[in-house]
């Protein structure tokens, strides 16, 4: 079936479980490699995203946090599509039964601007921020990385997890969560999922000793990973902006790397700053920064990774361009597989 064969008002529905059939590990990193180098060549349309502050986030935290909704716009010239993902994040929503981020990918045809599919977003979130860190590490952590250290049990834990499992030779993987019940879910299930050896540590100090990569993926508000416990040839996969990873990473290692500079000096030294990621204002600079990996590393204008023993760390904090492209890449797996709903919207 292709969306030639429908009414120009049909879009195609694709939920969770189903994005999560359709997109593997492998396909998901293939997508988010190609769109850093589109992002890097400049074939990629994009803004950064559009940050509608529910509350005053530099006042109190109400009861369900600070809400904020994001609108991620992006074109993808070489798939011909245009997305915006809509996205709610509201950090202590699961106090009353939500989700803590919550989003939808809206995908269109950029050659007659005709809505195709409305795709569960925050699965491809995951996904692609999951895809971004592997990225990252492709270039920052030693190649023959096989030991994994996991802060945070929870579903980026997860895709962190699978999306290395695609580039490196995993054997050992070392886990630790606040909740001991989440780090017994994540061994059982991850270690059947890929067959690795999945140990649960009892802090994170003792988890991340001996790490090759370190993924410091937790909702906690403070840093739990600290500077003098990560070790010589180590590389941190932060997904948090410095909110959970201690912000001397980025000053005491020998690189701190980002995804893109345009989409990443906004909570560096932008408008995010203080509201999105960790950082307060004058923590840190673009000084401090290595490297893009978009447009410095991927197109070699600065290496990556030199030596074995280098500390290197790499922070993104997702471009819009990840989330269209990866939904783009659903539909397409979608109408394939004729999975989805068609609803007809005009
Ligand atoms: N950079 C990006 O583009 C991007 C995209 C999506 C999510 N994120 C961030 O990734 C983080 C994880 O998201 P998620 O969807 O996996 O959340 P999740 O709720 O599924 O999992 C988070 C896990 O962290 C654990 N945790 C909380 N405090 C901890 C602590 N002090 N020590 C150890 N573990 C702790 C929780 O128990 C939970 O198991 C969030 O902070 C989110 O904002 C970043």
């Amino acid at each position: 079936m292709s969306k030639g064969d429908r009414h120009p008002g049909e879009i195609l529905v694709i939920n969770r479980t189903e994005v999560e059939e359709l997109l593997s590990p492998q396909a998901c990193v293939e997508r988010v490699l190609d769109t850093f180098r589109w992002v890097g060549s400049g074939e990629v349309e994009q803004t950064n995203p559009v940050n509608l502050y529910v509350h005053d986030r530099l006042g109190p935290e109400p009861e369900y946090g600070h809400g904020v909704v994001q609108a991620f716009p992006a074109m993808i010239r070489p798939l011909h599509r245009a997305a915006v993902k809509w996205l709610g994040s509201y950090r202590k929503n699961p106090g009353r039964d939500l989700p803590a981020i919550s989003a939808l990918d809206l995908v269109t045809d950029i050659e007659t601007g005709m809505p195709l599919a409305l795709v569960d977003g925050t699965s491809v979130t995951n996904m692609r921020t999951g895809g971004h860190a592997a990225v990252g590490a492709k270039y920052m952590a030693r190649p023959e990385s096989e030991t994994v250290a996991i802060i945070g049990c929870g579903n980026e834990g997860r895709t962190h997890l699978r999306a290395l499992g695609v580039l490196f030779p995993i054997r050992r993987v070392v886990a630790f969560d606040i909740h001991e019940s989440a780090a017994a879910s994540f061994a059982e299930e991850m270690g059947n999922e890929l067959g690795v050896t999945v140990d649960i540590a009892s802090s994170v100090e003792a988890a991340v000793a001996g790490a090759d990569i370190i993924c410091v993926v937790t909702t906690a508000p403070q840093p739990v990973l600290m500077e003098p416990w990560v070790e010589a040839g180590t590389h941190v996969c932060a997904a948090t902006g410095f909110r959970d990873v201690d912000k001397t990473c980025a000053t005491a290692f020998d690189k701190w790397a980002v995804g893109w500079y345009r989409r990443d000096l906004e909570w560096v030294e932008g408008p995010e700053v203080g509201r999105i990621g960790g950082l307060q204002p004058g923590d840190l600079w673009k000084d401090d920064i290595y490297a893009d990996i978009a447009s410095e590393i991927m197109p070699g204008l600065r290496p990556g990774r030199d030596g074995d023993e280098e500390r290197t760390i790499m922070t993104h904090m997702g471009m819009p361009a990840l989330d269209a492209a990866a939904a783009a890449l659903v539909f397409d797996l979608a109408l394939e597989a004729d999975a989805g709903t068609w609803i007809r919207v005009f």
